[in-house]
């Protein structure tokens, strides 16, 4: 006999008052995200057929050239999280500066900020390849009603009340954590619904997967070449293998069900790592600690990191605990 199993929506109305504030504002601010997600699947599904490949034309602030689809996904997310009177402020990889969402109505009791990589792992887009959408979800620290400013985004990770993303893969699925575990839920094409199917979502404590861009190996701090060298060495005892696809969402995804370490240092190339803080690495390393993982710049865990500006990168090494222990073991002895 098969369960039914339970859809995003039923789950959200019934944790609803184990969230941290428990107003039914949070609940349909995921509502909202769940439904972008859902438009945004359909137009990536359908981005071999149509004539949506390519780059858009612009650049964005990190210098590089947009693809349509990121175009198109930040609007959709911009559009959806806008409507409902919930979010006062949106921070977006594509945008330049925050948006303020409804600063001349003094009614307005909206409380949230939601910070987002629209679509992650862009380059993947036109070979068929996973790519995915990251948020990230604080209250603000201003008074509501007044426009919302740059403090209420540049918080601590350690702040946030909800993080999540979407992987456009094989299947598509919605991950997000409220600070009381991480769940998955699967999008049933056919009817349009996302399924809890994978509850309490936990990284293995340790993996043997390792996510890195080795072709920028002899770039990296030292610390990071001897765990990789590490990696490569102990095959005998552990094997080690390695998988890289390029985009953060998908590698996380994989490394959480299967057990692995995703590492995006810093190096000459990239001074200060390649990774957004705020809607990259915060998000990830608010799951990674909800799901019995672990999240650093390879010292300081990401979340107590003091963000200083909106596109701030960081270092970022995210997954197994004892994965990431072992590559901070390896920084503290042999540094950069
Ligand atoms: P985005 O597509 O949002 O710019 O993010 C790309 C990120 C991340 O998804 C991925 O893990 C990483 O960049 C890949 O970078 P490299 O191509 O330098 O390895
Ligand atoms: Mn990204
Ligand atoms: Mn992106």
């Amino acid at each position: 006999m098969t369960t039914q199993k339970q859809t995003l929506g039923e789950f959200i109305i019934e944790n609803q008052s184990s969230f941290r504030y428990s107003s039914g504002e949070l609940s349909r601010l995921i509502n909202s995200i769940r439904l972008a997600a859902k438009v945004v699947n359909h137009e990536v599904n359908k981005a071999g057929l149509v004539d949506i490949l390519g780059t858009a034309g612009d650049t964005n602030i990190q210098g590089e050239d947009q693809q349509k689809l990121d175009v198109y996904a930040n609007e959709k997310f911009i559009q959806t999280l806008t409507k409902r009177n919930i979010v006062c402020g949106i921070a977006s990889e594509e945008e330049d500066s925050f948006i303020t969402i409804n600063s001349q109505d003094e009614n307005n009791q909206n409380k949230y900020v939601v910070l987002i990589d629209p679509l992650d792992g862009s380059s993947n887009i036109d070979v068929n390849v996973s790519v995915g959408t990251i948020f990230s979800i604080y209250r603000r620290i201003t008074p509501v009603g007044t426009p919302v400013q740059l403090e209420d985004f540049l918080q601590k990770g350690s702040e946030q009340v909800a993080a999540g993303y979407v992987v456009y893969g094989t299947s598509t699925m919605l991950v997000y954590t409220t600070g009381y575990g991480v769940n998955g839920f699967t999008l049933n094409p056919a009817i349009g619904s996302f399924y809890l199917s994978h509850p309490n979502m936990k990284f293995p404590e340790d993996g043997n997967i390792y996510s890195v861009n080795e072709g920028n190996y002899l770039d990296f701090p030292l610390g990071i070449k001897k765990y990789i060298k590490y990696c490569q060495e102990e095959a005998g005892e552990r094997p080690y293998t390695s998988r890289y696809i390029g985009s953060l969402v998908s590698d996380f995804h994989r490394n959480m069900i299967k057990g692995g370490i995703y590492m995006y240092p810093k190096g000459s190339r990239n001074p200060n790592g390649k990774l957004r803080l705020l809607y990259e690495c915060n998000p990830m390393a608010f799951i990674a600690e909800q799901a019995n993982g672990k999240s650093s710049d390879g010292y300081t865990r990401t979340m107590d990191v003091e963000p200083t500006e909106l596109h701030q990168r960081v270092s970022f090494v995210c997954g197994s605990k004892n994965m990431v222990e072992k590559v901070e073991e390896f920084m503290r002895e042999f540094g950069e």
